[in-house]
């Protein structure tokens, strides 16, 4: 199977289909203050977020359902949204709206009959996660059962954690297939401190499917080397997975005893062709151990940046709309999220179970 060269058909152009029915991270929660809205783009959907008095946080379309002026030029007193421009009130996490200032006595309109578009969202690990239903689907019902919020998978109660983001201008297949890819490791983040060209080498990995997704374990047999006694875990083995799940979520997790590292990253439709990457890691290992410090690079700042450069390079060449590959082994990960993308969309049109391109467990081979 080896150097098979497969197209990736149709040629992925400026936009791409987006998975709906599902959580995204619109924000970090720390920047809604009390009485002050925020706004961003998700999904491409115009976003009005806020915090009322009582804690709840909002996320509504930035559209008044009465003439479309973005709500988030209007005012918002803590617990209700004002529009601008007649003045109508929204409740901000229902959406219903709750005062219209022009009807007189006479009239029989209900004003808490007209909804402007409020979405779910909840805070997890500090990201406002919004719930973004497929369009026209709509409103959200209260009772309605939504998928479980992403979470962190933490493994103590004390932890230490930090949040890296960049915005990607391309779309976002091209942000996941950029993050799971292995084979731009030794060009895109070369550095004396991570890895030079020349070492690279022949690996194995073992993949196995899950829930619309797959993942890749890895299992360090228990060493009796330097590193495993600067963990302070000598003789432990550490264990490494990194699941992908669709929509667009990869979770590593690193345990080593009872010291563990994890983190979350997502790629994010904002508005269309573009995405950003979120990136939350928190772990118990201790900062000042050496080993851990190169754990902690790999997935800082520096590497993140690496990415966030390499892919506004290659959206110069995206804009031209070109054909592009994908090969054994290497993008076989990338071959997989397409399908099983491609399997979602099918079964949220037609209905039936996402089918899953994976017959079962797999090994790949690279060098990198
Ligand atoms: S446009 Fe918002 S109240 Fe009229
Ligand atoms: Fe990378």
């Amino acid at each position: 199977m080896a150097n098979k060269l497969t197209q990736i058909a149709p040629p992925q152009g400026p936009a791409t289909a987006l998975i709906y029915n599902d959580w995204y991270p619109a924000m970090r929660g720390d920047g809604l203050r009390e009485k002050k809205l925020a706004t961003t783009v998700l999904m491409d959907i115009p976003m009005v977020l806020g915090r009322r008095s009582d804690g709840r946080i909002f996320a509504m379309r930035d559209l008044c359902p009465h003439r479309g002026i973005p709500l988030s030029y209007g005012w918002f007193d803590g617990q209700k949204l004002t529009c601008k421009y007649h003045g109508w009130s929204f409740d901000p996490c229902s959406g219903q709206c709750v005062e219209i200032p022009s009807l007189t006595s006479r009239d029989t309109l209900d004003p808490k009959r007209i909804y402007g578009t409020a979405f779910p969202c909840e805070e997890r690990d500090g990201y406002v996660w919004v719930y973004v239903p497929a369009p026209g689907s709509g409103r959200v019902a209260a009772d309605e059962a939504l998928p479980p919020v992403p979470e962190l998978p933490k493994f103590s109660t004390k932890f230490r954690s930090q949040h890296l983001t960049a915005e990607l201008p391309c779309n976002v297949d091209h942000g996941i297939i950029g993050l799971m890819d292995p084979a731009h490791g030794p060009f895109v983040h070369q550095s004396w401190w991570w890895r030079k060209q020349a070492s690279i080498h022949e690996k194995e990995k073992h993949f196995e499917p899950i829930e619309q997704g797959f993942r890749m374990s890895s299992h360090t047999p228990s060493a009796n080397s330097a590193p495993y006694k600067l963990l302070g875990v000598y003789g432990k083995a550490i264990t490494t997975t990194i699941d992908f799940v669709l929509p667009n979520r990869r979770y590593e997790t690193v345990r080593a005893g009872d010291k563990w590292f994890s983190s979350i990253t997502t790629v994010t439709p904002t508005v269309a062709n573009a995405c950003r990457i979120d990136v939350y890691a928190a772990w118990n290992i201790f900062y000042h151990v050496p080993f851990v410090t190169a754990i902690a690079t790999f997935f800082g700042k520096r590497f993140v940046e690496q990415d966030q450069v390499t892919m506004i390079q290659q959206a110069d060449g995206l804009r031209y709309d070109p054909a592009l590959m994908l090969i054994d082994d290497a993008d076989r990960p990338a071959k997989w999220y397409f399908a099983l993308k491609q399997a979602r969309l099918e079964a949220e049109k037609n209905g039936g179970p996402v089918r899953h391109p994976m017959d079962g467990p797999m090994t790949l081979r690279w060098r990198s």
